[in-house]
């Protein structure tokens, strides 16, 4: 399998923070990969230091072979990844197809990436021009994933996308990340469901204290003790 994604020792933080170190990982063509880890652990840093809006303090970040740590995060994205950030990040008072079209890349390919994206969430096609705040969370969050589609990625980074959402809603996007991933889109989920993100991903690292202490395929995490105690309540 190709390596899409690779971060080499990477250490990044704020100021005299040191908020992850020596975080090395990949993530291949196809799959779906968990980085899992509870509240402070340097998730969102990982992927924010991925998309370059936080400059790396040491390592390196390759996709599809060519480094991208240093670059703007305009520049990132138009090298083909995405990032749907945490708690969604929507612009509340325009309308569901506006905050859309805001992840386009290009003007020619934008109708045609709308209708994926509302092909993919028909909720999204009913509630078009309704303002993106008044959606419920569930809807927000397909908005926010659709935004990053918009870009058509090669590689979408989500970062907790179930957080604050009812379980059926969970569900759904699950469900629909499933089919992402299934359409050719490589993804790396952030999430503090852990068993959710198990059952989707292909392989997971595990952080703690802004380190990678564990990583191996879904089923080895799984049965792993310390995965079981930690974060499944087993
Ligand atoms: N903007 C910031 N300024 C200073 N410290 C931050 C900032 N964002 C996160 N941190 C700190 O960095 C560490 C990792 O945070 P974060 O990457 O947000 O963790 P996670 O996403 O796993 O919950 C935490 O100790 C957090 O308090
Ligand atoms: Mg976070």
């Amino acid at each position: 399998m190709s390596t899409l994604l690779r971060l080499d020792s990477v250490e990044a933080g704020y100021r005299d923070l040191v908020a992850v170190r020596e975080v090395s990982l990949e993530v291949h063509a196809g799959e779906v990969v968990a980085l899992i880890g509870g509240n402070g652990a340097g998730k969102t840093t990982t992927l924010r230091a991925i998309t370059g809006l936080l400059p790396l303090r040491r390592g390196r970040i390759e996709f599809e072979g060519e480094r991208i740590d240093g670059r703007t995060s305009s520049q990132v994205v138009a090298r083909g990844i995405a990032h749907v950030p945490e708690g969604r990040q929507l612009f509340p008072t325009m309308s569901v197809r506006e905050n859309l079209e805001l992840g386009a890349r290009e003007r020619t390919t934008r109708a045609a990436a709308l209708e994926s994206v509302f092909a993919l969430f028909p909720r999204l096609r009913e509630r078009e021009r309704q303002v993106a705040g008044t959606l419920s969370g569930g809807e927000q969050q397909m908005c926010a994933i659709g935004r990053g589609l918009m870009a058509r990625p090669r590689l979408l980074l989500l970062d907790e996308p179930s957080l604050g959402l009812a379980p059926v809603m969970v569900r759904l996007i699950f469900e629909n990340l499933k089919r992402i991933n299934e359409s050719g889109t490589t993804i790396l989920l952030v999430e503090q469901n852990v068993a959710r993100a198990l059952t989707l991903s292909h392989r997971a690292y595990v952080l703690e204290n802004g380190r990678i202490v564990l990583d191996g395929p879904r089923e080895a995490l799984q049965q792993s003790p310390h995965v079981k105690q930690a974060y499944l309540g087993l």
